[in-house]
């Protein structure tokens, strides 16, 4: 049912949905694998889509004492977002808008940020005001979680894109290739 979701969203928005598959089960548990879930208060992800991610966050989630909200941007997915996995708010808008969302929950920081945003078909202005929101956004010493694939690390926007990482981000470590997802990937993970 997930598959065909992203499929038919593909098709018609392929610049915001950015793949034609779900995420897999093996790269959802290296995105949360810098997440401390004891400490961690507020955690928001972008991009939720068909919940890939936040099924896994929410495994390990304390439900009573973490905030955990999505932030996705295509209305048909938002709607089947809520579906899915609706044990979580998730707002129909984009991830730039993430302080205005964590100032409704009464907090300036998030604690992690985990993102399924496609960036390698952003344009670079959207990159840029993602980051810097996401950056402003986490408190000091929280982590960012983002993935990439691995046939576009080679590519100009992919090596782009992991300069921009470093320039917003005080430490960029990358996971080893996740061969199990389709297509295989790595993680960043960044700490502010
Ligand atoms: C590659 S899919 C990832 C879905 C899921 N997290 C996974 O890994 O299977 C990317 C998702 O990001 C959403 N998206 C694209 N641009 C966005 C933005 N600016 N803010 C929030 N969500 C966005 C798309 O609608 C899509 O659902």
């Amino acid at each position: 049912m997930s598959s065909w979701h992203f499929v038919k969203q593909f098709c018609r928005e392929p610049r915001t949905i950015g793949a034609i598959a779900p995420s897999s089960s093996k790269l959802a548990n290296r995105m949360i694998e810098k997440i401390n879930f004891e400490r961690a208060r507020v955690i928001v992800e972008y991009g939720p889509g068909t919940g890939a991610f936040t099924r896994q966050v929410l495994k390990h989630l304390h439900k009573n004492r973490t905030i955990f909200f999505g932030l996705e941007l295509n209305e048909h997915m938002n709607r089947i977002a809520c579906a899915q996995v609706p044990e979580i708010p998730i707002f129909q808008d984009s991830a730039s808008e993430i302080r205005k969302y964590l100032r409704q929950f009464g907090v300036k920081h998030a604690d992690a940020v985990i993102s399924g945003l496609p960036w390698a078909s952003f344009p670079e202005s959207l990159q840029d005001e993602i980051l810097y929101e996401t950056q402003a956004g986490l408190r000091k010493g929280g982590v960012f979680s983002t993935f990439a694939y691995l046939h576009g690390l080679v590519l100009p926007s992919g090596i782009r894109f992991r300069s921009k990482l470093k320039q917003h981000f005080s430490e960029v470590k990358v996971s080893p290739v996740v061969w199990g997802n389709v297509p295989p990937a790595i993680v960043y993970w960044c700490k502010k």
